[in-house]
């Protein structure tokens, strides 16, 4: 359709424990039921050649994975997840809210793994083709807070929850590096605080966009 408008592209972001998918599938349902039209979407997001990607990157016995390998196997996998699910919403006009983006791997693979967040950030430039999301949801929470959640309400741990302490640490920094880097993008929610008012905020902040 000529002139028909794109859907706008957010992602939500955030460290292990900070309530992102809960809080933005939340989100994505209550705009639903307004009747917006929203879709909820992560990464490898049920595409299946993006979904056998990532099963490679989270099996447990892959303990000797080089740190640059899954950094490509991310940004392949996220190419993948955008050309089969998140450009063809967008076309036709359909917002997506999507669980962790290409900020992830900036804080994970760049600090967390200390690749560097601008060698991170040229792989991904190649996965991405520019398309950076509209509006960035960051969820804010303290290392250990989001680390005794996991604890307290996962029974198995993947590949990347196992990590140390000091891994999350690391990733926690490297978020605030992507925060003060894209400014412009980011929207920052206290994610210390109960479910409920993290929700009510990431509503109201997503919700302002659709309306602005
Ligand atoms: P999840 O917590 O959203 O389920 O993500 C699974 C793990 O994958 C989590 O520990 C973060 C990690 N991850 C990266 O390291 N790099 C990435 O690019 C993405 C998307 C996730």
């Amino acid at each position: 359709m000529i002139g028909m408008k794109k859907g706008l592209f957010i992602t939500f972001e955030g460290p292990d424990g900070s309530g992102k998918t809960t809080v933005s599938k939340a989100v994505t349902e209550q705009l639903q039921k307004e009747g917006y039209a929203v879709q909820y979407s992560r990464e490898p997001g049920g595409s299946s050649i993006a979904e056998q990607i990532r099963s490679i990157i989270l099996d447990v016995n892959n303990t000797d994975m080089d740190a640059r390998t899954e950094a490509l196997l991310y940004a392949a996998s996220r190419r993948q997840h955008l050309v089969d699910k998140v450009l063809p919403a967008l076309e036709q006009g359909i917002t997506v809210i999507c669980d962790r983006f290409v900020d992830s791997s900036l804080a994970y693979q760049g600090c967390g793994r200390q690749l560097g967040m601008e060698d991170v950030m040229d792989i991904n430039r190649f996965a991405i083709e520019g398309h950076m999301p509209d509006k960035t949801i960051f969820l804010d929470v303290d290392a250990q807070v989001g680390l005794d959640r996991i604890h307290a309400n996962r029974t198995s741990l993947d590949r990347l929850d196992q990590e140390s302490i000091d891994f999350h640490e690391r990733v926690y920094n490297g978020y605030k590096a992507v925060i003060e880097k894209y400014a412009d993008r980011m929207i920052i929610i206290d994610a210390n605080k109960k479910p409920e008012e993290v929700i009510a905020s990431a509503y109201a902040a997503v919700k302002g966009l659709l309306d602005a």
